[in-house]
C-alpha cells in the first residue's frame, strides 16, 4: 500500500456534501432521458465544468431538475452513498439538500425527503453506510421562502431529518436575512449550521454564531483575516466543514499547497475534509484526503485528526458517536501499522 492508497482507505465521516452534487454523470443522464428533460449536451459529463459560483448552481439546479419521482430520491441517495463508500471508505454522511430546487418545481417535499430516506435506509441496510439529512435554505430565495420551506420540514420529519444549513451564492446574500428561518428551526429542534465566509468576509461567521445559533461553519476559509474571530472559534471548539476541489476551481485556490485550509489548520482550527458535490467537481471523498495531503505534506498524524475530528464535529449521539470513533480509531491504527510494515 503506498501513501494515496492509505489516504483513499483511512475511515471517513463526511459532513459537507450536498445530495444534488453528488449525482453520477450517468444517472443525471438517464434521468433527463426518463423524464424528457432537455439537456444542452448528450456529453453530460462535460456540463460538469465551472469556475465561478454561479455557473455550478445554474447546472447544479438542471441536475436537481432531473429528481421528480420518490424512486429518483431513493436512487441518487443511495448511489451517492455506494460512491462514498467504494471510493473513500465513508462510514457515515451528514448530507445537504435543498429543499426548495425541488418544491418550487412542484415535486412534493414528502417525495423528495421520503425517497431519500428510503435510498438511505437502504445504503445502511446493504452497505453499512449511515446517513443523516440536512435541510439547506438556498440563500437566493426570499426569507418568507424559506420560512416555509422549515414549516415543511418540521411538519414531516422522519429521525433522518437532523438539522437546517444554508447555501448558494453567499456574496449577495448575507446570513441575517434568514434569522426567522433558522430561529424556527431551532425552536423546533433541528440541529444548526451554514455555509459562511466562502466568498465573504469573517464577520458572516460572527453572525451565523450570534444571529442564526449556528453550531458548525461550512467553508470560513477567510477567518484567517481576523485573529479575533479565529480566536472566538478556537475558544468554542468550533468546527469547520472545509471542501478543496470546489474551493479551488470557483474560489480560486488552484494549487491546494496554498489553499487556506493550511493556514486554518496550522491556526489550530478544528477542520474537516470533505467532498461538497464531488461527481459536480469530479472528485470524491477519498480524492479530497489524497490531493489535499499530499499537497500539504500532511503525515498520518494529520490524516488521524482529520479523520476523527469528523465523528467528533458530527451531530450523532454521544453513544453513537463514541462507537464510531472507537472503531474509526482502530481501522486506522491497523491501516498506519500495514503502511509502516
Ligand atoms: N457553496 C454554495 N452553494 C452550494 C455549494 C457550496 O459549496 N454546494 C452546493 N451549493
Ligand atoms: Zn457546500
Amino acid at each position: 500500500m503506498d501513501y494515496a492508497q492509505f489516504l483513499r482507505r483511512v475511515p471517513k465521516v463526511e459532513l459537507h456534501c450536498h445530495l444534488e452534487g453528488t449525482v453520477r454523470a450517468a444517472t443525471f443522464a438517464e434521468l433527463a432521458g426518463k423524464h424528457r428533460i432537455p439537456l444542452p449536451t448528450s456529453e453530460v459529463d462535460s456540463l460538469y465544468d465551472y469556475d465561478t459560483i454561479e455557473a455550478f448552481l445554474e447546472i447544479f439546479g438542471l441536475v436537481a431538475s432531473t429528481l421528480i419521482d420518490e424512486e429518483d430520491f431513493e436512487r441518487v441517495a443511495f448511489e451517492s452513498l455506494e460512491d462514498g463508500q467504494r471510493l473513500g471508505n465513508l462510514k457515515y454522511r451528514e448530507m445537504f439538500f435543498n429543499p426548495t430546487l425541488h418544491t418550487r418545481r412542484g415535486v412534493p417535499y414528502r417525495t423528495v425527503v421520503d425517497g431519500l430516506v428510503a435510498g438511505i435506509r437502504r445504503a445502511d441496510r446493504e452497505l453499512g453506510v449511515g446517513c443523516r439529512l440536512i435541510a439547506d435554505v438556498y440563500r437566493q430565495d426570499s426569507p418568507e421562502v424559506a420560512l416555509a420551506m422549515v414549516e415543511e420540514v418540521l411538519a414531516h420529519r422522519p429521525d433522518e431529518v437532523i438539522g437546517l444549513g444554508m447555501d448558494g451564492a453567499e456574496a449577495p446574500d448575507p446570513p441575517e436575512r434568514f434569522a426567522a428561518a433558522f430561529a424556527r428551526a431551532k425552536a423546533g429542534g433541528l440541529r444548526l449550521t451554514s455555509h459562511a465566509c466562502e466568498d465573504a468576509p469573517p464577520k458572516n461567521i460572527v453572525t451565523c454564531l450570534d444571529v442564526l445559533g449556528c453550531e458548525r461553519i461550512d467553508h470560513g476559509y477567510h477567518i484567517l483575516a481576523d485573529q479575533a474571530v479565529v480566536q472566538r472559534a478556537l475558544d468554542a471548539g468550533l468546527y469547520f466543514t472545509c471542501c478543496p476541489t470546489a474551493t479551488a476551481r470557483v474560489y480560486g485556490w488552484p494549487d491546494l499547497s496554498r489553499h487556506p485550509i493550511g493556514g486554518m489548520v496550522a491556526a489550530g482550527l478544528n477542520v474537516t475534509l470533505n467532498s461538497d458535490d464531488p461527481t459536480m467537481f469530479h472528485t470524491d471523498i477519498g480524492r479530497e484526503f489524497v490531493d489535499l495531503c499530499t499537497a500539504l505534506e500532511y503525515g498520518p498524524e494529520q490524516v488521524r485528526s482529520f479523520c476523527l475530528n469528523s465523528v467528533d464535529g458530527s451531530w450523532l449521539d454521544e453513544g453513537d458517536k463514541s462507537r464510531l470513533r472507537r472503531e474509526m480509531a482502530a481501522e486506522f491504527d491497523a491501516l498506519h501499522a500495514e503502511l509502516g510494515a
